[in-house]
């Protein structure tokens, strides 16, 4: 990931600092699709898992983000919790980008494996990560992760199941760039 210089259409990719939870938070509130979370908890992603975290700014204003953290039971993993783009930069590549910097992002280094849950509802993701998985040319298994009993009923969720994607390999990851 590139820290300081804009690509080439003036988007520039970032790990976040305490100062931009505010802007992620709205960003997944607006979405209306990603679970709305406090806005303390991205507070603390942005401060304490930065590293497994990135953002995508123009002129400096974030049109999206990428959050996760490396499992501690599974050192091979790296798992994606949410990524969104605003909504007018939508279907141009952002979301590729955004989590090919993810996965280039330090907190990365020396991951095999990407994991994150997808409800069967939300195409998009779907379609994102069933994309960079075919760009990477690296396999991608579904699973079993949350069941609707999981959760508070009166929340009414949908299931999230397991997307492993894998084996990560560098040179492939910096094409999705291109
Ligand atoms: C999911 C999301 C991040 C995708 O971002 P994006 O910038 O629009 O995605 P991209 O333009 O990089 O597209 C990547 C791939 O996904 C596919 N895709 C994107 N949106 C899609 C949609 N609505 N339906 C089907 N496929 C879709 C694209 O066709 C592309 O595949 P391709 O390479 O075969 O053409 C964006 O739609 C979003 O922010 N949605 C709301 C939040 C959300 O659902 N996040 C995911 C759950 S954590």
């Amino acid at each position: 990931m590139n820290d300081s210089t804009p690509d080439h259409d003036g988007v520039r990719f970032r790990t976040p600092t305490v100062a931009d939870g505010a802007a992620v938070w709205r960003l997944v509130t607006e979405s209306g699709v990603l679970d709305p979370n406090s806005s303390y908890l991205y507070l603390l992603l942005c401060k304490d898992f930065a590293e497994t975290c990135v953002i995508a700014e123009v002129a400096g204003r974030v049109v999206g983000f990428v959050t996760g953290y490396r499992p501690p039971s599974r050192p091979g993993s790296v798992f994606l919790w949410q990524v969104g783009v605003d909504a007018s930069m939508r279907g141009h590549g952002l979301g590729k980008r955004l989590v090919s910097a993810f996965l280039q992002s330090p907190g990365a280094a020396g991951a095999d494996t990407l994991e994150t849950t997808i409800s069967p509802s939300n195409t998009a993701s779907r379609g994102l990560f069933g994309a960079i998985a075919r760009d990477i040319g690296a396999e991608m298994q579904v699973g079993p992760g949350f069941t609707q009993a999981d959760f508070p009923p009166e929340g009414d969720h949908e299931d999230e199941e397991l997307y492993r994607i894998g084996p990560l390999q560098a040179d492939r990851i910096k094409q999705l760039t291109l």
